[in-house]
C-alpha cells in the first residue's frame, strides 16, 4: 500500500482534500444514482436554502486500518438513522440505510490510501451532509437537495488526546427546550462558535452547555456528549430531549455495562453536584473520548480524577472502545462493517 506524504502521528482534525467524494442530487422527487466525483467545490443557486435558513444536516463516523491490513467502518447505520431523524426535523428528503451505506463505502474504497496506518491511532473520517438547493426566496423547504459524502484522514480532535482538557460551564445556550438540539444540523454549530471560541481564548479546550431551560443541569459540550464515572461504579450520562443522541456515548454505556460491569444511568445531572464524579469525560466521533481534567462554573474549578493522568475506568471504557473500532476486540454484534 502506498501512501501520500502525511505525518501520519501527527495529524490533527483539519482539512485535507482527498481525491474522491460521493455526489447525488434529489429533483423531481427522487434521489439520483450519485458518481464518485474529484472535485471538492460546489455550484448551488445564490437562494438555497442552505444558505440563508440552515437547511442542512451532516453526519459524522470513521473507517479504520486493522492490524491485518482490512477496514472496519464502525456503526454506519446508526449514522444513516440519525440523519433521516436530521432530515425528517428540517424537512428535507432523507436518504435510505443502503443508499448511505454504501456511499461510505464507495468513499472509502476509492480513498483507501488516506486511511491511516494501523498504530499510528488516526482513522478516515467521513462526513455526509444533505442541502437544500435551488433557486428559492421564501422561508419554505427547497426544490432541490444534494447529498455527498467526502472524507479526511484525522487524528484527535482535542489537542490533549487522551491526557486531560479543562472545560469551562458556558452562559449561552446551542439549542432550545423544544428546538433542534437533537438533530445534527448545522445551526446548533453555528450557535457555538461564539461560546466555544470564548472558552478556547481564556485557555480551555471547549465549553459545556447547561439545560437552556433551567442552566442547571448539564448537557454537552457543542462536539461531543458528557459522562461522569460515580464512586459508586456508575456511568452517568444527561437525560435530555435537547441533547445529540451520540453513538459513541450509546457504544460505551453498552460496553460500560456489558463489559466493565458499571451500572448505567441516564439522568439529571446538576452542575452543583459534580462532587458525585470520580472521572468525566467527553465522547464523540471526532473526540473519541477525552477525559476532563477539570470544569470551571461561576469561577471555581471542580477537578476530576487528575489534572494530568487520565482515570482507570475511563482508560478502560477507551480501550475497550478504540479495541473494537481497530478491530483487536471482538466487537458487539453488528458494529463493525469490514469494506
Ligand atoms: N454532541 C454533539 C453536539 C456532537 O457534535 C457530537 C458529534 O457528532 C456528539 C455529541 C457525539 O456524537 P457521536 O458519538 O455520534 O459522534
Ligand atoms: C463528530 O464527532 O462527528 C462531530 O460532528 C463533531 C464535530 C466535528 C462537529
Amino acid at each position: 500500500m502506498s501512501y501520500p506524504n502525511i505525518d501520519w502521528k501527527n495529524l490533527a482534525f483539519d482539512y485535507i482534500k482527498t481525491d474522491f467524494r460521493f455526489i447525488s442530487v434529489w429533483k423531481d422527487g427522487e434521489w439520483q444514482e450519485g458518481i464518485l466525483i474529484r472535485d471538492n467545490s460546489l455550484k448551488i443557486s445564490e437562494g438555497s436554502t442552505a444558505l440563508h435558513y440552515g437547511q442542512q444536516c451532516f453526519e459524522g463516523l470513521k473507517a479504520y486500518r486493522c492490524k491485518d491490513g482490512s477496514i472496519n467502518l464502525f456503526r454506519p447505520n446508526m449514522n444513516a438513522r440519525r440523519m433521516q431523524h436530521s432530515c425528517n426535523r428540517l424537512l428535507m428528503p432523507s436518504v435510505t440505510e443502503e443508499f448511505f451505506i454504501q456511499a461510505c463505502i464507495d468513499v472509502i474504497k476509492a480513498n483507501e490510501h488516506f486511511i491511516p496506518p494501523y498504530g499510528s491511532n488516526g482513522a478516515l473520517y467521513l462526513r455526509p451532509y444533505i442541502i437544500g438547493v435551488g433557486d428559492n426566496i421564501g422561508v419554505r423547504p427547497a426544490p432541490e437537495y444534494i447529498f455527498s459524502v467526502f472524507c479526511i484522514p484525522v487524528g484527535n480532535y482535542f489537542k490533549n488526546g487522551m491526557k486531560p482538557s479543562d472545560f469551562i460551564i458556558s452562559n449561552f445556550d446551542r439549542a432550545a427546550p423544544n428546538g433542534t438540539g437533537a438533530a445534527k444540523v448545522g445551526g446548533n454549530y453555528a450557535a457555538s462558535l461564539m461560546p466555544g471560541n470564548i472558552a478556547k481564548a481564556n485557555g480551555f479546550a471547549d465549553c459545556i452547555y447547561l439545560d437552556p431551560l433551567t442552566h442547571s443541569k448539564i448537557e454537552e459540550v457543542g462536539s461531543a456528549n458528557f459522562f461522569g464515572i460515580s464512586y459508586n461504579n456508575e456511568i452517568i450520562t444527561p437525560k435530555s430531549s435537547s441533547v445529540l443522541p451520540g453513538i459513541t456515548k450509546l457504544s460505551i454505556l453498552q460496553l460500560a455495562q456489558e463489559r466493565l460491569n458499571l451500572k448505567v444511568l441516564e439522568e439529571d445531572v446538576f452542575v452543583s453536584e459534580l462532587d458525585r464524579f470520580q472521572e468525566a469525560g467527553a465522547c464523540g466521533t471526532a473526540a473519541v473520548i477525552t477525559p476532563i481534567g477539570s470544569i470551571t462554573y461561576l469561577e471555581k474549578q471542580h477537578i476530576f480524577y487528575s489534572k494530568e493522568e487520565v482515570g482507570p475506568t475511563i482508560r478502560k471504557i477507551y480501550n475497550e472502545l478504540t479495541g473494537i473500532q481497530f478491530g483487536d476486540i471482538s466487537a458487539p454484534n453488528g458494529w463493525i462493517l469490514k469494506i
